[in-house]
């Protein structure tokens, strides 16, 4: 076995062991024991979520006082204390019964969203970071005042101009890449932080 294999047997196998739904849920993890993302009592919510190893994480974290929500078009099993929505982020409805559930503002954003890959790299990365950047939208209505976001991004030709977006709306964005996730898998993680939403003046049009 290569050692790349070894290592992604290593998270599957910890998953298992740990009752965690994905091995997903140490690339979290990992990013959050380097910048303490997740807080008691936060309201958090999870894009692209299914099968729920991040839910699972997040909920442990934000405890009895905090609020979890995750969406996916995948059922999501029920995880205690989390709501989930089996919802798709292209649809209009998604938005508004996020909102319901949240009932104000969320004080992070996650997304892991990926598309079903097609084996060709390009189509694949365009795909993934047109469906985060409905993430994106989706976070600019949630998302508190200095609030932070996470989005996993595959990259290709248009990360930069993805990047440089971010970084209109937030006041820092920072790449990560954990270890449990594959050197040669090309996924990246923005952590963007401070939310700034546009002020009224800025908008033009
Ligand atoms: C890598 S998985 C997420 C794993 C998750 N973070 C975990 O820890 O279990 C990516 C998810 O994105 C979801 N997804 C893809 N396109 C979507 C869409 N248009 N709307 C909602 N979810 C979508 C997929 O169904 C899939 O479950």
């Amino acid at each position: 076995m290569k050692l790349a294999d070894a290592r992604r047997d290593q998270y599957r196998k910890l998953a298992k062991e740990n009752n965690y739904r994905s091995r997903a849920v140490y690339k979290l993890s990992q990013i959050n024991k380097s910048f303490h993302l997740l807080k008691r009592g936060m309201k958090i919510v999870d894009i692209g979520a299914a099968p729920g190893g991040w839910l699972q994480f997040a909920s442990k974290i934000a405890g009895d006082n905090g609020l979890v929500i995750g969406i996916d078009l995948k059922d999501i099993e029920p995880i205690p204390n989390v709501i989930t929505l089996k919802n798709d982020v292209d649809d209009r409805e998604t938005l508004a019964l996020i909102l319901k559930s949240l009932g104000g503002k969320a004080d992070i954003v996650m997304s892991d969203l990926a598309p079903n890959v097609s084996g060709l790299w390009e189509i694949d990365h365009l795909r993934q970071i047109d469906l985060t950047r409905k993430a994106v939208e989706i976070t600019k209505n949630i998302l508190r005042h200095d609030g932070n976001a996470l989005y996993k991004i595959f990259q290709g030709e248009s990360t930069s101009e993805f990047v440089a977006d971010t970084r209109k709306i937030f006041s820092e964005v920072i790449l990560t890449k954990p270890d449990a996730s594959r050197k040669q898998s090309s996924e990246l993680y923005l952590l963007c932080k401070k939310y700034k939403p546009p002020k009224v003046s800025d908008i033009s049009g």
